[in-house]
């Protein structure tokens, strides 16, 4: 199994997601081993200790030189992004290529990049009239969400949709699906790798 990190910032749902996908004996290739937020008080954390997963908040000042010490001390080999809010630096996503990846809630290469996060990107879509949204799961470079794709899902948008009810039908019909998917996907790979 590869130890996996799962930086978080907010409510944590796709988190869960991973949690719950690990319970059910579908990531066979994933052990979540560490979630770190950067936000204090985020949901996340408390989602991670109920189920016995080591949760960190690092604040802004040094992040991501704590964060590479965390990493390396739990000898971590994959990082999940999932609903982390705070950009990488070049440096940071170079020394992890290949081994870090990231759920955005729309069809990349639609509303993406700097500025679209969270409810705004289904606000964005909306606006734009699109009629069908989704999710992508991608691996992170230095470009906002311009990584490799490794898995998309499609969601109808329907009339009369909020951003609030977009959002959740995109979590349910897609996020939660792809990312545990995708996730254990990468991690066979890393390990099948690490064995050759
Ligand atoms: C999710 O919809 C995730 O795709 C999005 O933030 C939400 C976090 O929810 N991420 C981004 O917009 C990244 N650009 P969660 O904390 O409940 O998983």
């Amino acid at each position: 199994m590869l130890k996996t990190a799962v930086l978080v910032s907010g409510g944590g749902t796709n988190l869960q997601a991973l949690i719950d996908a690990a319970g059910r004996g579908e990531m066979p290739h994933v052990q979540l081993s560490l979630v770190v937020s950067n936000r204090a008080g985020a949901f996340a954390l408390e989602r991670a200790e109920k189920a016995g997963i080591r949760a960190e908040y690092l604040e802004k000042e040094g992040f991501e030189e704590r964060l590479n010490a965390l990493l390396d001390g739990e000898g971590v080999g994959l990082i999940v992004l999932a609903g982390f809010l705070r950009i990488l630096s070049e440096g940071f996503t170079r020394r992890w290529a290949g081994r870090i990846i990231n759920i955005h809630p729309s069809l990349i290469p639609s509303f993406c990049g700097a500025g679209y996060y969270g409810l705004r990107v289904h606000e964005a879509a909306l606006a734009r009239g699109v009629k069908v949204t989704g999710a992508t799961v991608h691996f992170v470079n230095e470009i906002p969400d311009g990584g490799e794709i490794i898995a998309q899902r499609a969601v109808e948008v329907r009339p009369g949709d909020t951003p609030e009810a977009l959002q959740r039908r995109v979590m349910e019909q897609a996020e939660w699906k792809i990312l545990p998917e995708a996730a254990e996907a990468v991690a066979e790979r890393l390990e099948g790798e690490s064995d050759r």
